[in-house]
């Protein structure tokens, strides 16, 4: 049973004639993209904002009309997958290195889907690390400052060299632990020059999506959107 697979394609249920959507990046969006695809093939007209290159190449090739942010101004329903969320609904996201295409997609979509495996769910955000988008310019000052803050950054490597985004810039993941003071690291870690976006996307969802090993998807809505 692929739980992310259950997830995306019953996400894509949500995606309706006219709207503007954001297709989010990672394993789980992936399955969505083509359940979506799918959906373009068979008639459905949409227009869509992808949130990273691979994304992009994904829908290009599937046929899904697409558009840039700069020529939207708003988003009618974005689903992106997670990295972990708590039952209030504050998510880590970013460990596909897309984090800021992403936010900016989710910031301006009238409604926001996640889509996860059950494995994301979790009581406290934190065991996984806290994806953070530096600037290659000044990137050792500004992880000196999150070293100092107590944050344990780590620079992120791929294939033997230092990771770069979409937008060319390194990310720094943050080792705070579960349970970790959201409001503190979020306004310190904003403070910081060189600083683009993290990767806490808090109480953003209308909805969060889950694919579970017995087969189930549950559809958990959330109460104050
Ligand atoms: C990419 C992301 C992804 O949505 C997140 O990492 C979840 O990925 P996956 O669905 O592969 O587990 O934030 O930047």
């Amino acid at each position: 049973m692929d739980m992310k697979k259950l997830a995306g394609d019953k996400a894509a249920t949500y995606v309706k004639d006219g709207m503007v959507v954001g297709l989010g990046t990672g394993s789980t969006a992936y399955h969505m993209v083509n359940a979506v695809g799918e959906m373009v093939k068979n008639g459905l007209k949409i227009q869509a904002i992808p949130t990273s290159k691979a994304t992009e190449a994904q829908a290009r090739e599937l046929g899904i009309p697409l558009l840039t942010i700069d020529q939207v101004d708003h988003v009618d329903l974005d689903i992106d997958g997670v990295d972990e969320i708590d039952p209030q609904f504050n998510a880590i996201k970013g460990g596909g290195g897309a984090l800021y295409r992403e936010k900016v997609v989710a910031t301006l979509a009238k409604q926001v889907i996640w889509i996860m495996d059950e494995s994301k769910l979790v009581d406290k955000i934190g065991a996984f690390h806290l994806p953070v988008e530096i600037a290659q310019y000044g990137s050792k000052q500004a992880m000196a400052k999150m070293e100092e803050y107590g944050f344990h950054p780590v620079l992120r490597v791929r294939d033997g060299k230092t990771f770069v985004t979409d937008n060319g810039n390194f990310i720094a993941d943050l080792h705070l632990g579960a349970g970790f003071d959201i409001e503190d690291v979020r306004e310190k870690i904003s403070g910081i020059v060189g600083v683009l976006e993290h990767g806490l996307f808090l109480n953003m969802c209308k909805r969060m999506i889950v694919g579970c090993a017995s087969g189930e998807v549950k559809v958990i809505e959330n109460p104050a959107k």
